[in-house]
């Protein structure tokens, strides 16, 4: 990679948009790793909302509530990787639990949560040592970043995607999903302005990571 793409970035978010099973986190990771930036997987933080609200038996729909358990969660960045822990713990596969999925859209469209948890993803450029963050979720390029230029839809047919997230041994129903985070007043799932729209849905991991590598270094 040339200095100038380096300084390029420098400063910037790679915004990666999509529905559930596009594929966004594994093409998110393979740019962080070439271009030695940070990963920030926006949906794990509506995920661990979830997860934790679970824990505690709160209603999901009780904003209030939900608002005062984000600050219980530290949202960390070691080298390349940024991660979500609770009481010490790095929480991995619990949000991933079935009932997590099947909530997690419910409480993704309460407004301030959204607005407190948007907060958190922009501060990641000002952390320690970030130059510049990949950051993937629904309204990364509409909502939270909507200045950078580099900001990608991935798109797949649901067959593909609902089979992709069966092969990963999920028990997640996603169309419910995709139609909740649609339909939603606050920052629904949409292709932001200015986005670049990519159809992975017959491309292999690679020929996906090398098409929005060269449209990057298009820009
Ligand atoms: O990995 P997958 O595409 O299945 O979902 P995710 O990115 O982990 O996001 C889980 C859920 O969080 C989504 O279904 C949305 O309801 C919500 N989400 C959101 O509303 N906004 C984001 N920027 C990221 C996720």
């Amino acid at each position: 990679m040339t200095q100038a793409i380096k300084d390029k970035l420098r400063g910037q978010a790679i915004a990666i948009d999509g529905p559930a099973a596009s594929g966004k986190s594994t093409l998110a990771k393979g740019l962080a790793e070439h271009y030695g930036l940070v990963m920030v997987n926006s949906g794990e933080m509506y995920r661990a909302v979830t997860w934790l609200a679970i824990q505690k038996n709160l209603d999901l729909s009780d904003e209030e509530a939900l608002l005062k358990i984000v600050d219980e969660l530290n949202y960390t960045v070691e080298g390349y990787t940024s991660a979500i822990e609770y009481q010490g713990q790095q929480l991995t596969t619990e949000l991933r639990l079935a009932q997590v999925n099947a909530g997690v859209s419910q409480v993704a469209a309460l407004p301030e949560l959204r607005a407190k948890l948007v907060e958190i993803q922009r501060n990641y450029l000002n952390k320690q040592g970030v130059q510049a963050v990949v950051m993937e979720g629904r309204d990364i390029g509409s909502v939270v970043f909507p200045d950078t230029p580099y900001k990608f839809y991935l798109k797949a047919t649901q067959e593909v995607r609902q089979s992709r997230r069966a092969d990963q041994g999920e028990v997640d129903v996603i169309a419910k999903r995709d139609a909740a985070d649609s339909a939603r007043k606050a920052s629904p799932l949409v292709i932001a302005d200015g986005a670049q729209v990519v159809d992975v849905s017959n491309l292999s991991i690679e020929a996906v990571r090398h098409q929005v590598i060269e449209l990057i270094e298009s820009v």
